[in-house]
């Protein structure tokens, strides 16, 4: 990692001035992300420093390389999205993936640190793609039911405690259409339970209870359907669920021998 480059890039700008156009007046943080220092950074993404050193650091800690990682996402999507939002979007580097493969869609990024978006706005505006980048909580976004047919998360969950992932995928649900999918990209559950070093390395405070528990389970709780996780090297992991139709809307065939008593009978 390049030191003085990170020095030059932290002192380039104002950050409390860009940060201001993305903060919501009254804005309120959730408890369990304001109080962490994630990845020991003291008060985590509510620090500029986050978002300074987030994209030199992350090429580092997916192996075999980061573009191979979030390729496994982009590679899972079935669906052609007109309308595709990045829950959790950070500096905005799978948003921008999302941009370049669905150049067509609507895309919108969403987060918590005001900071990470400022750098998600750069990276979009130099690569010219045009996305809208807004600070929002992830479990309540306040976009309407139905508005998006594809909802992306990418690293997100290993950072939030279950009943706040589980919180987001029930969220999940509400925003998309029928047929729409969801995708989570994140650390292996399995490979992480059994090497505990992985979780004692990095600073995070709720990797461990996301090992625990199963992604799998969290989406088919929140009522998605199809749902299948697969590997991602054997260090991460994309599950992927559908949105299906409402079971009041479900025709139920008749069986093949009722079929056949109705014809006996004329
Ligand atoms: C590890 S970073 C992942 C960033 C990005 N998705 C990526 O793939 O590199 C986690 C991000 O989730 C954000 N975050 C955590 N909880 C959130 C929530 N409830 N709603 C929105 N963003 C959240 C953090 O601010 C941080 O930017």
């Amino acid at each position: 990692m390049d030191r003085d480059a990170l020095l030059q890039y932290r002192h380039s700008k104002d950050w409390e001035q860009e940060a201001d156009r993305f903060r919501l007046p009254n804005f309120t943080y959730p408890a369990y992300y304001q109080t962490q220092a994630f990845h020991g950074i003291t008060q985590g993404y509510l620090n500029p420093d986050a978002a300074v050193t987030y994209d030199p650091v992350t090429k580092y800690v997916l192996p075999p390389n980061e573009e191979w990682v979030r390729q496994g996402l982009i590679d899972r999507i079935r669906c052609r999205p007109r309308r595709i939002l990045d829950l959790g979007c950070g500096t905005g580097s799978m948003t921008l993936r999302l941009k370049q493969a669905f150049p067509n869609a609507e895309v919108v990024g969403l987060d918590l640190s005001p900071y990470m978006l400022v750098v998600a706005d750069e990276k979009a505006t130099q690569a010219k793609l045009d996305i809208q980048f807004q600070q929002g909580n992830a479990e309540q976004t306040g976009f309407p039911d139905a508005s998006f047919d594809l909802v992306t998360a990418s690293l997100l969950f290993h950072e939030t405690p279950p009943a706040v992932s589980c919180r987001i995928l029930q969220e999940c649900f509400r925003l998309l259409s029928v047929g729409g999918e969801v995708l989570i990209l994140d650390g292996n559950q399995s490979t992480l339970r059994w090497a505990d070093w992985l979780t004692e390395i990095f600073e995070e405070p709720y990797i461990k209870d996301y090992a625990a528990g199963s992604v799998d389970a969290w989406m088919g709780a929140a009522g998605f359907e199809s749902i299948r996780t697969e590997d991602v090297f054997w260090t991460n992991q994309v599950t992927r669920g559908m949105k299906p139709l409402p079971r009041s809307f479900v025709m139920v065939e008749p069986e093949a021998s009722t079929i056949a008593e109705q014809w006996a009978m004329g």
